[in-house]
């Protein structure tokens, strides 16, 4: 079988492009070259307005909608989703995110786009560690392990994925992020957790820069169908920063809260509790901002 080439230009429909992520990551690809289509349900921000070559609100709930947007597009970022759990009742969370996933995944197999990159989440892998990690860094097979409607919902996307990238012999790239933070939320988010090891124990004090985040959504459309294991290949990747949002080292966080807990390799000073080498591999992406270079400039 002949391999599809990877999408390095093209129009691409980014959704959830009045989102955290998805502001980061319209300026990212328009900046890459790609004719950006924005999609989302609220208004487009001035600044996806001035970049994107359309910014359409659309309900991507409903498949007619989707159908119709995604027209004339060689690839889709998915990133429109309920982002969390709690945020809305736990089986709206669920439905809407599964009915948002069916749609985007079932239109790009009508459009036959060349690729499909969309968000998953590091809750797929046990969040927030009310039951201790099976041991650590935790990597892509510490899964599945859903504590929520939010979580379940991206299992079920990812089994989803799978299933349309077999059925179109297209590749669809699952990011399972960490928490994505702004330089605005280090400096809001950070600091108070320096003296409380369990205030964000919930995600081993894991996260990861927008634009890294941004740039992990531009890998998954370059990445070689070779790189991704072949023509319908679903592979789910962790994307995190590679280090920790704490100042202390990391083997001492863990055995401190989490003791017991096997740490299968070693990690240097405050390196990540996740594995993130998967994604250097397959994407051959790496992150390169760190909260330091926001808190802790070197001079
Ligand atoms: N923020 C994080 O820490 C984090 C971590 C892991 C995974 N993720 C995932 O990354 C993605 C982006 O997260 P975010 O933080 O940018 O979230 P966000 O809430 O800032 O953005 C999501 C966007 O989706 C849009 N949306 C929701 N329902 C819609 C619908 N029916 N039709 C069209 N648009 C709709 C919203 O209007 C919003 O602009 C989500 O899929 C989320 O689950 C986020």
């Amino acid at each position: 079988m002949t391999l599809a080439s990877p999408l390095t230009s093209g129009r691409i429909a980014v959704t959830g492009s009045s989102g955290k992520l998805g502001g980061y990551t319209v300026a990212d690809l328009a900046a890459a070259g790609y004719d950006v289509v924005a999609l989302d349900v609220a208004p487009a921000p001035a600044a996806v307005r001035d970049v994107a070559v359309a910014a359409l609100t659309v309900d991507l709930t409903d498949l007619g909608q989707v159908v119709d947007a995604l027209e004339g597009c060689d690839g889709v970022v998915h990133l429109a989703n309920i982002p969390a759990p709690g945020l809305r009742p736990e089986g709206v969370t669920f439905t809407t995110n599964v009915a948002m996933n069916q749609a985007v995944l079932s239109a790009a197999r009508t459009h036959a786009l060349r690729r499909v990159v969309w968000a998953s989440s590091e809750t797929t892998l046990g969040l927030p560690l009310d039951t201790p990690p099976w041991y650590a860094p935790i990597d892509e097979a510490h899964f599945p392990r859903p504590e929520s409607t939010y979580a379940l919902s991206k299992v079920v996307t990812e089994q989803m994925a799978a299933t349309y990238a077999r059925w179109t012999g297209v590749s669809h790239v699952g990011l399972r992020f960490s928490n994505v933070m702004t330089t605005q939320d280090y400096r809001d988010l950070f600091p108070p957790s320096w003296d409380e090891p369990l205030a964000r124990k919930w995600n081993l004090w894991s996260y990861i820069d927008a634009r890294d985040a941004a740039a992990a959504c531009r890998a998954g459309l370059v990445a070689s169908e070779e790189a991704l294991g072949g023509a319908g290949s679903a592979p789910n990747v962790i994307i995190a920063a590679a280090d920790t949002c704490m100042r202390r080292d990391s083997a001492d966080l863990l055995a401190e809260v989490f003791p017991g807990v096997e740490l299968r390799r070693e990690v240097s000073g405050t390196g990540t509790l996740f594995d993130i080498s998967a994604a250097e591999r397959i994407l051959d992406w790496r992150p390169e901002h760190s909260w330091r270079d926001t808190l802790e400039p070197r001079a």
